[in-house]
């Protein structure tokens, strides 16, 4: 069966001395998206970067070939939308709980010209998406608890993952439109088959990508991604 997985490396992981040559190479090694990690201080315990960030990689991002992912850990949202928006984010994904008015934050995220998502922490529940369907382009599972990277991977997320591929069948049957479904937290060479059998096309990955040798050799991701296309082809 051929399937269209991609995969986003977390910068989160990053070395952040050198972040444009780190964005430059990990794309380099065949990876799809930039996963860009947004954390407050306030809805998530952690403070990490924001639109500044994110418009210095916007170009060499676009121009290697990979969109932008940002992941809002902040709350509240609507503020802050626009200014990835402007800052070069192609996808912005936040979390229900951190909306008042979910709807009106999909919306926004829309009509600004970006993909929209949503986020589930590994105890919310998938019903957010009971009305709102329409307006997501993205589901986002957690497989750890926000806030930091290097945690292990919460294994009833693949349980989850089940329920919401069946959602997305089910709509895409109904509507014939696609809904990427992403993981993230915990994904590693080892793990990510399994993930993808539970029903993931996207797999954020940080410190298994990043965390490994730290040469300045430019095809130094190439051996990590590549553990990680092999174990997908076999799914
Ligand atoms: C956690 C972040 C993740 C994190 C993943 O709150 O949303 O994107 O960087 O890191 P790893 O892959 O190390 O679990
Ligand atoms: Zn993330």
């Amino acid at each position: 069966m051929s399937k269209d997985f991609r995969i986003a490396p977390s910068i989160l992981s990053a070395d952040f001395s050198k972040l444009g040559q780190e964005v430059e190479d990990v794309i380099k090694s065949g990876t799809d998206l930039v996963h860009f990690d947004v954390m407050d201080n306030h809805y998530v315990p952690n403070l990490t970067i924001g639109p500044l960030v994110c418009d210095a990689i916007r170009d060499l991002s676009h121009k290697a070939g990979a969109l932008i992912d940002v992941h809002l850990m902040v709350k509240p949202v609507d503020r802050i939308i626009p200014d990835f928006a402007k800052a070069g984010a192609d996808i912005i994904t936040f979390h229900p709980e951190a909306s008042d008015h979910v709807d009106r934050s999909l919306a926004m995220v829309r009509e600004l010209g970006c993909k929209s998502g949503l986020v589930f922490n590994p105890a919310t529940s998938l019903s957010y998406l009971d009305h709102v369907m329409d307006k997501v382009d993205m589901i986002l599972l957690m497989s750890v608890n926000p806030g930091f990277g290097g945690q292990k991977f919460i294994p009833e997320t693949l349980e989850k993952l089940k329920q919401a591929r069946a959602r997305i069948d089910a709509y895409e049957e109904k509507t014939g439109r696609k809904i990427w479904l992403e993981v993230d937290g915990g994904v590693n060479p080892d793990n990510i088959a399994e993930i993808a059998k539970a029903g993931a096309d996207t797999f954020v990955a940080g410190s298994a990508i990043f965390g490994k040798p730290n040469d300045a050799d430019a095809n130094r991701y190439n051996t990590v991604v590549g553990k990680m296309r092999d174990a997908l082809a076999t799914v």
